[in-house]
Protein backbone atom coordinates (compact mmCIF):
# COMPACT_ATOMS: atom_id res chain seq x y z
CA UNK A 1 0.00 0.00 0.00
CA UNK A 2 1.42 3.19 -1.08
CA UNK A 3 -0.80 5.58 0.79
CA UNK A 4 1.65 6.21 3.71
CA UNK A 5 4.42 8.03 4.20
CA UNK A 6 3.77 10.72 1.75
CA UNK A 7 5.82 13.36 4.02
CA UNK A 8 9.34 13.49 4.06
CA UNK A 9 10.20 15.94 6.79
CA UNK A 10 13.41 16.67 5.47
CA UNK A 11 15.81 19.48 6.94
CA UNK A 12 15.30 21.50 3.97
CA UNK A 13 12.45 24.11 5.34
CA UNK A 14 11.36 26.94 3.83
CA UNK A 15 14.52 28.84 4.22
CA UNK A 16 14.92 28.97 0.26
CA UNK A 17 11.89 29.75 -0.60
CA UNK A 18 10.94 32.29 2.49
CA UNK A 19 14.54 33.54 3.53
CA UNK A 20 14.28 36.47 5.61
CA UNK A 21 10.28 36.02 6.84
CA UNK A 22 10.40 36.18 10.77
CA UNK A 23 6.90 34.49 11.37
CA UNK A 24 7.14 36.37 14.77
CA UNK A 25 6.77 39.46 13.27
CA UNK A 26 4.68 38.31 9.79
CA UNK A 27 1.55 36.99 11.25
CA UNK A 28 -1.01 37.20 13.83
CA UNK A 29 -1.73 40.79 13.51
CA UNK A 30 -4.29 42.59 11.89
CA UNK A 31 -3.85 41.93 7.91
CA UNK A 32 -3.57 44.74 5.63
CA UNK A 33 -4.75 43.27 2.45
CA UNK A 34 -7.10 44.08 0.46
CA UNK A 35 -8.76 40.78 0.89
CA UNK A 36 -9.25 40.56 4.02
CA UNK A 37 -11.77 43.25 4.34
CA UNK A 38 -15.26 42.75 5.82
CA UNK A 39 -17.39 41.38 3.15
CA UNK A 40 -14.62 40.47 0.84
CA UNK A 41 -13.36 37.47 0.11
CA UNK A 42 -9.79 37.59 -1.67
CA UNK A 43 -9.12 34.39 -3.59
CA UNK A 44 -5.78 33.83 -4.70
CA UNK A 45 -4.24 31.08 -7.54
CA UNK A 46 -2.77 31.43 -10.56
CA UNK A 47 -5.99 30.35 -12.91
CA UNK A 48 -6.05 32.67 -15.51
CA UNK A 49 -5.84 30.10 -18.44
CA UNK A 50 -9.12 28.17 -20.24
CA UNK A 51 -10.32 25.21 -18.16
CA UNK A 52 -8.90 26.36 -15.12
CA UNK A 53 -10.61 29.96 -15.40
CA UNK A 54 -13.36 28.82 -16.16
CA UNK A 55 -13.44 26.52 -13.17
CA UNK A 56 -12.84 29.00 -10.98
CA UNK A 57 -15.21 31.51 -12.10
CA UNK A 58 -18.09 28.90 -12.08
CA UNK A 59 -17.47 28.44 -8.50
CA UNK A 60 -16.93 31.92 -7.33
CA UNK A 61 -20.11 32.66 -8.85
CA UNK A 62 -21.59 29.50 -7.02
CA UNK A 63 -20.42 30.87 -3.67
CA UNK A 64 -21.62 34.41 -4.35
CA UNK A 65 -25.26 32.74 -4.83
CA UNK A 66 -25.12 31.09 -2.09
CA UNK A 67 -23.82 34.01 0.02
CA UNK A 68 -24.88 37.42 -1.81
CA UNK A 69 -23.71 39.56 1.09
CA UNK A 70 -20.36 38.60 0.36
CA UNK A 71 -18.13 39.65 -2.40
CA UNK A 72 -15.01 37.83 -4.06
CA UNK A 73 -12.27 39.27 -5.48
CA UNK A 74 -10.84 36.97 -8.01
CA UNK A 75 -6.95 37.87 -6.94
CA UNK A 76 -5.69 35.20 -9.75
CA UNK A 77 -2.18 35.88 -10.82
CA UNK A 78 -1.53 34.87 -14.26
CA UNK A 79 1.51 33.77 -16.10
CA UNK A 80 4.05 31.16 -15.21
CA UNK A 81 1.40 28.39 -14.04
CA UNK A 82 2.00 29.38 -10.85
CA UNK A 83 5.74 30.44 -10.89
CA UNK A 84 4.52 33.93 -10.90
CA UNK A 85 1.84 33.80 -8.32
CA UNK A 86 4.10 31.83 -6.05
CA UNK A 87 6.50 34.73 -5.85
CA UNK A 88 3.93 37.34 -5.35
CA UNK A 89 2.03 35.16 -2.86
CA UNK A 90 5.50 34.84 -1.15
CA UNK A 91 5.58 38.53 -0.84
CA UNK A 92 2.71 39.69 0.48
CA UNK A 93 2.61 36.41 2.90
CA UNK A 94 6.31 37.96 4.02
CA UNK A 95 4.30 41.72 3.98
CA UNK A 96 2.22 40.87 6.23
CA UNK A 97 -0.57 41.31 3.58
CA UNK A 98 -2.14 37.35 2.81
CA UNK A 99 -4.70 36.92 0.75
CA UNK A 100 -7.88 35.72 2.45
CA UNK A 101 -7.54 32.24 1.27
CA UNK A 102 -4.53 30.82 -1.74
CA UNK A 103 -4.26 28.08 -3.66
CA UNK A 104 -1.72 25.63 -2.25
CA UNK A 105 -0.80 22.14 -3.34
CA UNK A 106 -1.20 19.37 -0.62
CA UNK A 107 1.96 17.54 1.37
CA UNK A 108 5.16 19.61 1.47
CA UNK A 109 4.38 22.96 -0.12
CA UNK A 110 1.92 23.44 2.41
CA UNK A 111 3.04 22.30 5.52
CA UNK A 112 7.09 22.73 4.64
CA UNK A 113 6.63 26.07 3.42
CA UNK A 114 3.32 28.06 5.02
CA UNK A 115 2.76 25.69 8.30
CA UNK A 116 6.14 25.54 9.22
CA UNK A 117 6.02 29.09 9.50
CA UNK A 118 3.65 28.88 11.22
CA UNK A 119 1.17 31.14 8.83
CA UNK A 120 -1.53 28.92 8.84
CA UNK A 121 -4.20 28.78 11.09
CA UNK A 122 -5.68 24.95 12.21
CA UNK A 123 -8.64 24.15 10.74
CA UNK A 124 -9.71 20.78 12.80
CA UNK A 125 -12.72 22.47 14.35
CA UNK A 126 -14.18 23.85 11.12
CA UNK A 127 -13.56 20.00 9.44
CA UNK A 128 -15.57 18.74 12.71
CA UNK A 129 -18.19 21.68 12.59
CA UNK A 130 -18.41 20.98 8.84
CA UNK A 131 -18.60 17.01 9.03
CA UNK A 132 -15.35 16.59 6.67
CA UNK A 133 -13.52 13.80 8.40
CA UNK A 134 -15.13 11.35 6.51
CA UNK A 135 -16.11 12.98 3.47
CA UNK A 136 -12.21 13.30 2.01
CA UNK A 137 -9.84 10.11 1.48
CA UNK A 138 -7.93 10.07 4.61
CA UNK A 139 -4.59 10.16 3.30
CA UNK A 140 -5.93 12.86 1.63
CA UNK A 141 -6.27 14.75 4.70
CA UNK A 142 -3.16 13.06 6.04
CA UNK A 143 -1.32 15.45 3.19
CA UNK A 144 -2.97 18.70 4.49
CA UNK A 145 -2.27 18.30 8.16
CA UNK A 146 0.92 18.10 10.26
CA UNK A 147 0.90 16.56 13.92
CA UNK A 148 -2.72 15.64 13.86
CA UNK A 149 -3.60 19.63 12.94
CA UNK A 150 -5.57 20.31 9.30
CA UNK A 151 -4.44 22.98 7.77
CA UNK A 152 -6.10 23.36 4.42
CA UNK A 153 -8.99 21.81 2.27
CA UNK A 154 -9.08 20.55 -0.62
CA UNK A 155 -10.47 21.35 -4.02
CA UNK A 156 -9.69 18.65 -6.20
CA UNK A 157 -7.78 15.74 -7.30
CA UNK A 158 -5.54 16.18 -10.32
CA UNK A 159 -3.98 13.08 -12.24
CA UNK A 160 0.07 13.88 -13.26
CA UNK A 161 0.80 10.30 -14.92
CA UNK A 162 -1.74 10.43 -17.65
CA UNK A 163 -0.60 10.72 -21.36
CA UNK A 164 -3.62 13.09 -23.68
CA UNK A 165 -2.79 11.98 -27.84
CA UNK A 166 -3.83 12.96 -30.76
CA UNK A 167 -6.30 10.21 -31.94
CA UNK A 168 -5.99 10.60 -35.56
CA UNK A 169 -1.86 11.02 -35.50
CA UNK A 170 -1.97 7.25 -33.73
CA UNK A 171 -4.17 6.08 -36.07
CA UNK A 172 -2.92 7.08 -39.27
CA UNK A 173 0.71 5.56 -37.96
CA UNK A 174 -1.20 2.81 -37.21
CA UNK A 175 -0.27 2.74 -33.42
CA UNK A 176 -1.79 1.54 -30.16
CA UNK A 177 -1.43 3.53 -26.75
CA UNK A 178 2.13 2.10 -25.66
CA UNK A 179 1.80 0.20 -22.07
CA UNK A 180 5.70 0.56 -20.87
CA UNK A 181 8.86 2.77 -21.38
CA UNK A 182 10.23 0.67 -24.22
CA UNK A 183 7.04 0.66 -25.88
CA UNK A 184 6.70 4.61 -25.86
CA UNK A 185 9.81 4.16 -27.19
CA UNK A 186 9.24 2.54 -30.13
CA UNK A 187 6.10 4.12 -30.92
CA UNK A 188 8.10 7.73 -30.56
CA UNK A 189 10.29 5.97 -33.02
CA UNK A 190 7.72 4.95 -35.55
CA UNK A 191 6.22 8.78 -35.26
CA UNK A 192 9.64 10.69 -35.35
CA UNK A 193 10.36 8.11 -38.64
CA UNK A 194 7.09 9.54 -40.12
CA UNK A 195 7.84 12.92 -39.42
CA UNK A 196 5.39 13.83 -36.57
CA UNK A 197 6.63 15.00 -33.14
CA UNK A 198 6.25 12.37 -31.06
CA UNK A 199 6.22 13.99 -27.66
CA UNK A 200 4.94 17.81 -26.67
CA UNK A 201 6.93 19.83 -23.89
CA UNK A 202 6.71 23.17 -23.31
CA UNK A 203 9.46 23.78 -20.53
CA UNK A 204 9.15 27.36 -20.90
CA UNK A 205 8.64 27.05 -17.24
CA UNK A 206 10.72 23.71 -16.04
CA UNK A 207 8.43 22.07 -13.74
CA UNK A 208 6.53 20.57 -16.85
CA UNK A 209 10.17 18.94 -17.87
CA UNK A 210 10.16 17.85 -14.01
CA UNK A 211 6.39 16.58 -14.54
CA UNK A 212 7.78 14.05 -17.59
CA UNK A 213 11.04 12.89 -15.41
CA UNK A 214 8.60 12.33 -12.19
CA UNK A 215 6.25 9.88 -14.56
CA UNK A 216 9.44 8.23 -16.12
CA UNK A 217 10.54 7.74 -12.37
CA UNK A 218 7.36 6.26 -11.41
CA UNK A 219 7.31 4.04 -14.10
CA UNK A 220 10.62 2.63 -13.96
CA UNK A 221 10.54 2.17 -9.57
CA UNK A 222 7.08 1.58 -9.29
CA UNK A 223 5.21 3.20 -6.63
CA UNK A 224 7.16 1.95 -3.09
CA UNK A 225 10.22 2.80 -4.51
CA UNK A 226 9.45 5.84 -5.87
CA UNK A 227 7.86 7.01 -2.49
CA UNK A 228 11.12 5.42 -0.93
CA UNK A 229 12.95 7.86 -3.46
CA UNK A 230 11.18 11.07 -2.14
CA UNK A 231 11.63 9.50 1.47
CA UNK A 232 15.37 9.33 1.44
CA UNK A 233 15.25 5.74 1.50
CA UNK A 234 16.50 5.20 -1.77
CA UNK A 235 19.67 6.94 -3.70
CA UNK A 236 19.55 8.98 -6.85
CA UNK A 237 22.79 6.46 -7.28
CA UNK A 238 20.61 3.37 -7.21
CA UNK A 239 20.35 1.52 -10.83
CA UNK A 240 16.55 1.98 -11.55
CA UNK A 241 16.98 6.15 -11.12
CA UNK A 242 19.82 5.62 -13.40
CA UNK A 243 18.42 4.13 -15.69
CA UNK A 244 14.81 6.09 -15.14
CA UNK A 245 17.42 9.57 -16.41
CA UNK A 246 18.68 7.82 -19.51
CA UNK A 247 15.19 7.00 -20.73
CA UNK A 248 14.15 10.70 -19.71
CA UNK A 249 17.52 11.81 -22.12
CA UNK A 250 16.32 9.17 -24.59
CA UNK A 251 12.85 10.56 -24.37
CA UNK A 252 14.10 14.27 -24.88
CA UNK A 253 15.21 13.47 -28.20
CA UNK A 254 11.88 13.16 -29.32
CA UNK A 255 10.14 16.40 -28.23
CA UNK A 256 9.40 19.66 -30.07
CA UNK A 257 12.48 21.65 -31.22
CA UNK A 258 10.54 24.97 -29.78
CA UNK A 259 10.10 23.45 -26.43
CA UNK A 260 12.18 26.22 -24.34
CA UNK A 261 9.90 28.91 -25.82
CA UNK A 262 6.31 26.88 -25.07
CA UNK A 263 4.06 26.67 -21.71
CA UNK A 264 2.23 23.67 -20.84
CA UNK A 265 -0.78 25.41 -23.01
CA UNK A 266 0.69 25.92 -25.97
CA UNK A 267 2.66 22.61 -25.83
CA UNK A 268 -0.96 20.90 -25.46
CA UNK A 269 -2.17 22.93 -28.37
CA UNK A 270 0.29 21.11 -30.55
CA UNK A 271 -1.48 17.62 -29.34
CA UNK A 272 -4.99 18.81 -29.94
CA UNK A 273 -3.76 20.07 -33.43
CA UNK A 274 -2.00 17.17 -34.80
CA UNK A 275 1.68 18.72 -34.64
CA UNK A 276 2.15 16.75 -32.28
CA UNK A 277 1.51 13.19 -30.98
CA UNK A 278 1.47 12.72 -27.08
CA UNK A 279 1.91 15.10 -24.01
CA UNK A 280 2.08 13.90 -20.62
CA UNK A 281 0.10 16.73 -18.63
CA UNK A 282 -2.12 17.16 -15.82
CA UNK A 283 -5.53 16.60 -16.68
CA UNK A 284 -6.24 20.16 -16.27
CA UNK A 285 -4.88 19.85 -20.14
CA UNK A 286 -8.25 18.08 -19.77
CA UNK A 287 -9.93 21.31 -19.16
CA UNK A 288 -7.87 23.03 -21.98
CA UNK A 289 -8.71 21.08 -24.47
CA UNK A 290 -12.49 20.77 -23.83
CA UNK A 291 -12.76 24.87 -22.80
CA UNK A 292 -10.16 26.13 -25.50
CA UNK A 293 -9.42 24.37 -28.25
CA UNK A 294 -12.87 22.77 -28.29
CA UNK A 295 -12.01 19.07 -28.31
CA UNK A 296 -13.78 16.06 -27.97
CA UNK A 297 -12.50 13.33 -25.59
CA UNK A 298 -12.25 9.78 -27.78
CA UNK A 299 -13.34 11.58 -30.94
CA UNK A 300 -10.39 14.19 -31.31
CA UNK A 301 -7.82 12.97 -28.18
CA UNK A 302 -7.53 10.03 -26.28
CA UNK A 303 -6.00 9.38 -22.99
CA UNK A 304 -3.68 6.79 -21.14
CA UNK A 305 -1.86 5.93 -18.35
CA UNK A 306 1.81 7.02 -18.27
CA UNK A 307 3.47 4.23 -19.66
CA UNK A 308 4.98 1.70 -17.00
CA UNK A 309 2.81 3.48 -14.39
CA UNK A 310 -0.84 1.91 -14.84
CA UNK A 311 -2.13 0.42 -11.16
CA UNK A 312 -0.89 3.94 -9.72
CA UNK A 313 -2.16 7.47 -9.21
CA UNK A 314 0.49 10.19 -8.94
CA UNK A 315 -1.75 12.81 -7.34
CA UNK A 316 -1.73 16.84 -7.84
CA UNK A 317 -4.19 18.59 -5.28
CA UNK A 318 -5.09 21.86 -4.79
CA UNK A 319 -6.36 22.56 -1.68
CA UNK A 320 -7.08 26.28 0.06
CA UNK A 321 -6.34 27.09 3.63
CA UNK A 322 -6.93 30.06 5.99
CA UNK A 323 -3.74 32.12 6.43
CA UNK A 324 -2.79 33.76 9.56
CA UNK A 325 -3.70 37.22 10.06
CA UNK A 326 -6.81 37.85 7.78
CA UNK A 327 -9.37 40.05 9.51
CA UNK A 328 -12.62 38.19 8.72
CA UNK A 329 -11.58 34.63 9.10
CA UNK A 330 -15.05 33.79 9.77
CA UNK A 331 -16.52 35.00 5.70
CA UNK A 332 -13.24 32.64 4.76
CA UNK A 333 -14.22 29.46 6.75
CA UNK A 334 -17.76 30.33 4.54
CA UNK A 335 -16.07 30.52 1.48
CA UNK A 336 -14.17 27.71 2.47
CA UNK A 337 -17.41 25.66 3.66
CA UNK A 338 -18.56 25.81 0.27
CA UNK A 339 -15.69 25.17 -1.56
CA UNK A 340 -15.64 21.64 0.75
CA UNK A 341 -19.74 21.03 -0.91
CA UNK A 342 -19.98 18.01 -3.21
CA UNK A 343 -22.25 20.68 -5.03
CA UNK A 344 -19.00 23.24 -5.55
CA UNK A 345 -16.34 20.46 -6.32
CA UNK A 346 -18.83 19.28 -9.21
CA UNK A 347 -19.35 22.64 -10.66
CA UNK A 348 -15.15 23.25 -10.58
CA UNK A 349 -13.47 20.10 -11.36
CA UNK A 350 -15.69 18.93 -14.13
CA UNK A 351 -14.64 22.45 -16.10
CA UNK A 352 -11.28 22.09 -14.34
CA UNK A 353 -10.06 18.72 -16.18
CA UNK A 354 -9.86 16.92 -12.66
CA UNK A 355 -11.96 14.94 -10.43
CA UNK A 356 -13.46 15.90 -6.79
CA UNK A 357 -11.56 15.52 -3.73
CA UNK A 358 -14.33 14.36 -2.00
CA UNK A 359 -15.35 10.72 -1.78
CA UNK A 360 -18.72 11.35 -2.12
CA UNK A 361 -19.27 13.55 -5.45
CA UNK A 362 -21.37 12.72 -8.09
CA UNK A 363 -19.69 10.67 -10.68
CA UNK A 364 -22.82 11.41 -13.37
CA UNK A 365 -21.09 14.93 -13.20
CA UNK A 366 -17.95 14.09 -14.90
CA UNK A 367 -17.42 12.31 -18.33
CA UNK A 368 -15.44 9.45 -19.66
CA UNK A 369 -12.11 10.53 -18.62
CA UNK A 370 -13.50 12.10 -15.25
CA UNK A 371 -15.12 8.86 -14.30
CA UNK A 372 -12.68 7.08 -15.56
CA UNK A 373 -10.11 8.89 -13.57
CA UNK A 374 -12.66 8.52 -10.25
CA UNK A 375 -12.29 4.45 -10.69
CA UNK A 376 -8.53 4.56 -10.40
CA UNK A 377 -8.04 7.28 -8.56
CA UNK A 378 -10.10 4.67 -5.72
CA UNK A 379 -8.09 1.89 -6.56
CA UNK A 380 -5.00 3.10 -7.53
CA UNK A 381 -1.53 3.10 -5.66
CA UNK A 382 -1.45 6.60 -4.86
CA UNK A 383 1.95 8.56 -5.15
CA UNK A 384 2.86 12.09 -4.80
CA UNK A 385 4.01 14.35 -7.32
CA UNK A 386 7.09 15.89 -7.22
CA UNK A 387 6.70 18.53 -9.58
CA UNK A 388 3.33 20.05 -8.20
CA UNK A 389 4.70 20.09 -4.46
CA UNK A 390 3.49 16.96 -3.00
CA UNK A 391 6.50 14.98 -2.49
CA UNK A 392 9.17 17.51 -1.43
CA UNK A 393 9.77 20.82 0.39
CA UNK A 394 9.25 24.08 -2.41
CA UNK A 395 12.84 24.34 -1.20
CA UNK A 396 13.84 21.12 -3.09
CA UNK A 397 11.77 21.54 -5.98
CA UNK A 398 13.44 25.21 -7.30
CA UNK A 399 16.42 22.93 -7.00
CA UNK A 400 15.27 19.79 -8.53
CA UNK A 401 13.29 22.18 -11.37
CA UNK A 402 17.06 23.96 -12.22
CA UNK A 403 18.81 20.58 -12.29
CA UNK A 404 15.97 19.15 -14.55
CA UNK A 405 16.66 22.51 -16.70
CA UNK A 406 20.43 21.83 -17.29
CA UNK A 407 19.61 18.18 -17.44
CA UNK A 408 17.67 19.09 -20.74
CA UNK A 409 19.78 20.97 -22.75
CA UNK A 410 23.13 18.75 -21.28
CA UNK A 411 21.86 15.93 -20.46
CA UNK A 412 24.57 15.08 -18.16
CA UNK A 413 23.03 11.75 -16.15
CA UNK A 414 25.62 12.05 -13.62
CA UNK A 415 25.55 15.51 -12.67
CA UNK A 416 21.75 15.38 -12.91
CA UNK A 417 21.16 12.75 -10.53
CA UNK A 418 23.95 13.94 -8.25
CA UNK A 419 22.38 17.88 -8.08
CA UNK A 420 19.32 15.86 -7.05
CA UNK A 421 20.93 13.85 -4.55
CA UNK A 422 22.98 17.25 -3.13
CA UNK A 423 19.55 19.16 -3.22
CA UNK A 424 18.44 16.93 -0.27
CA UNK A 425 20.89 18.17 2.31
CA UNK A 426 20.91 21.69 1.02
C1 LIG B 1 -0.76 22.78 -11.14
C2 LIG B 1 -2.07 22.96 -10.42
C3 LIG B 1 -3.17 22.71 -11.36
C4 LIG B 1 -3.00 23.54 -12.61
C5 LIG B 1 -1.60 23.42 -13.17
C6 LIG B 1 -1.31 24.27 -14.38
O1 LIG B 1 0.30 23.01 -10.27
O2 LIG B 1 -2.15 22.06 -9.36
O3 LIG B 1 -4.39 22.99 -10.74
O4 LIG B 1 -3.27 24.85 -12.29
O5 LIG B 1 -0.67 23.70 -12.19
O6 LIG B 1 -1.71 25.59 -14.23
Amino acid sequence: MQRKGWFFISALSVAVFLSGCNSDEGVGGEGSGSGDEQGEIEIFSWWTGAGEEDGLLALIDYFEEEYPELTVNNAAVAGGAGTNAKAVLATRMQGNDPPSTFQVHAGEELIQTWVAADMMEPLNDFYEENELMDKFPEELIEMVSSEGTIYSVPMNIHRSNVVFYNLSVFEENGLEPPTSLEELLEVAEVLDAAGVTPIALGDQEPWTATHLFENILLAELGPDAYNSLWQGELSFEDPSVVHAAEVFGELLDYVNTDHASRNWQDSAQLVGEGEAAMINMGDWAHGYFLNDLNLAVNEDYGYFPFPGTEGSFNVVSDTFGLPSGVSNPDEVKEFLGVLATPEAQDIFNPLKGGIPARVDADESNYDVYGQSAIEDFRNGALTPSLAHGSAMSEGYLTQANQAVNIFVTQRDVDRFLSSLENARSE
